[in-house]
């Protein structure tokens, strides 16, 4: 077993993360695969706006809020499967107002709301908290042993961590308190000029909009409980040994430097790093098999440019590796994995397959999977 494998072994969950560019997405197709091929049930999900996923995974028509299936190999047992779905959080949302409240009516007072339409979804913290949402919602699915997450390019890509606690603060401010307290009460309208507080908040954003704010909460009213539950379990589940992180990097100094923020964040997060892979590394090619050319012998110039050539690309290799050294110090003893640079982009099964290879049977001949396939636009 690969050391990314035992990282892996027994995981709920995968998190994939790491800065811009650096193969998060490429690397969370590759890890469904593999655990699939390892005879589970897995399901990708993007938090990312952006296609690279469903580009990755060969899918032209993309990919929507709920997951589709995708015909990958199923391991010897024939019982995995891989599936892939990306984020929706205004769809998210909707569906866990109709899931969760009491009546149709409530739902639908909810979802005609203004300021739920409006505002509800781009309060920041409602993406990393959907998202946290929908992760509690895949871990409880049937369909499914384990959800692999991964994340967008952006340093706060891990705030879905904390979401659930920000939620849990939010439904116990006294802020929210008192908004929901009429209705607790039986009151039907609240009195917007009788609250002093509520006053002042209205000059300031609208009477109209703080109506429709207060509707809003009022509307919740019931559900806060399950809403809270829900944040517990996934805290719970974030922070537990299912869980598991997987950072990745390239590199390069700047992809390095963002990734030990990465690792710094989930270390703060009182969380460890399982496996980091280093993706896009300097290819060295093994020994080549030619002798080296004895004092540069007349005659021979194509073989010594190629072994000069060869001698740099394993000088920049001893770079990159001298490079990660903190970096690895920083997320031992978690087992670091080296995947080389590809000709060209990896955007179908065969070319998340390649990777896959590399990193899951690196005893086996790994030329052969550099070497192997054949690249079309180089
Ligand atoms: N080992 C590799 N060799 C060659 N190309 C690669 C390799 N890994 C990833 N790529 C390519 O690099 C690009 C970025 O990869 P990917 O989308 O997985 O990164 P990301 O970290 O998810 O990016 P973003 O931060 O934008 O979400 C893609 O075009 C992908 O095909
Ligand atoms: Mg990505």
């Amino acid at each position: 077993m690969s050391g990314l494998a035992v990282a892996l072994d027994g995981a709920e969950v995968v998190v994939c993360c790491g800065s811009g560019g650096v193969g998060k997405t490429t690397t969370a197709a590759v890890l469904g695969i593999e655990l699939a091929r390892t005879g589970r049930r897995v399901v990708v999900v993007t938090i990312d706006p952006a296609k690279r996923l469903a580009d990755a995974l060969g899918l032209p028509d993309g990919l929507g809020n709920e997951p589709v299936r995708l015909d990958v190999d199923p391991g010897p047992a024939g019982t995995g499967q891989l599936w892939a779905m990306m984020l929706d959080t205004a769809a998210t949302f909707d569906g866990l107002v109709r899931a969760n409240a009491p009546s149709a009516e409530q739902a639908e007072r909810i979802l005609t709301n203004r300021f739920y339409h409006n505002i509800a979804g781009a309060l920041s913290g409602t993406q990393e908290y959907m998202a946290a949402e929908r992760l509690h919602a895949l871990h409880d699915d049937g369909r499914f042993d384990v959800v692999v997450v991964d994340t967008p390019p952006t340093r706060n890509a891990l705030d879905f961590l904390e979401a659930p606690g920000t939620l849990a603060r939010f439904l116990d401010h006294p802020l929210f308190k008192l908004l929901m307290m009429p209705t607790r009460r039986g009151l039907k309208v609240l009195n917007v000029a009788a609250q002093p507080v509520l006053r002042t908040i209205g000059k300031v954003v609208g009477g109209d909009v703080l109506a429709d704010a207060i509707a809003f909460f009022q509307a919740f009213d019931g559900m806060e409980t399950g809403f809270r539950d829900r944040a517990d379990d996934v805290m719970t589940l974030l922070r537990s040994d299912a869980t598991r992180y997987v950072l990745v990097a390239a590199p390069r100094r700047d992809t390095i430097d963002e990734a030990r923020y990465f690792a710094g964040r989930l270390r703060d997060a009182g969380l460890a790093v399982s496996a980091l892979v280093v993706n896009r590394s300097t290819p060295t090619f093994g020994t080549p098999r030619a002798a080296r050319p004895s004092a540069r012998a007349r005659g021979a110039t194509r073989l010594v440019a190629l072994w000069d050539n060869h001698d740099e690309l394993v000088a920049t290799a001893a770079a990159e590796h001298e490079q990660l050294t903190t970096l690895a110090d920083d997320v031992a003893p978690a087992p670091v994995c080296w995947v080389p640079m590809l000709h060209g982009d990896v955007h179908d099964l065969d070319g998340l397959d390649e990777i896959r290879h590399l990193l899951f049977e690196p005893g086996d001949d790994t030329a052969g999977g550099l070497f192997g396939r054949e690249h079309p636009t180089g």
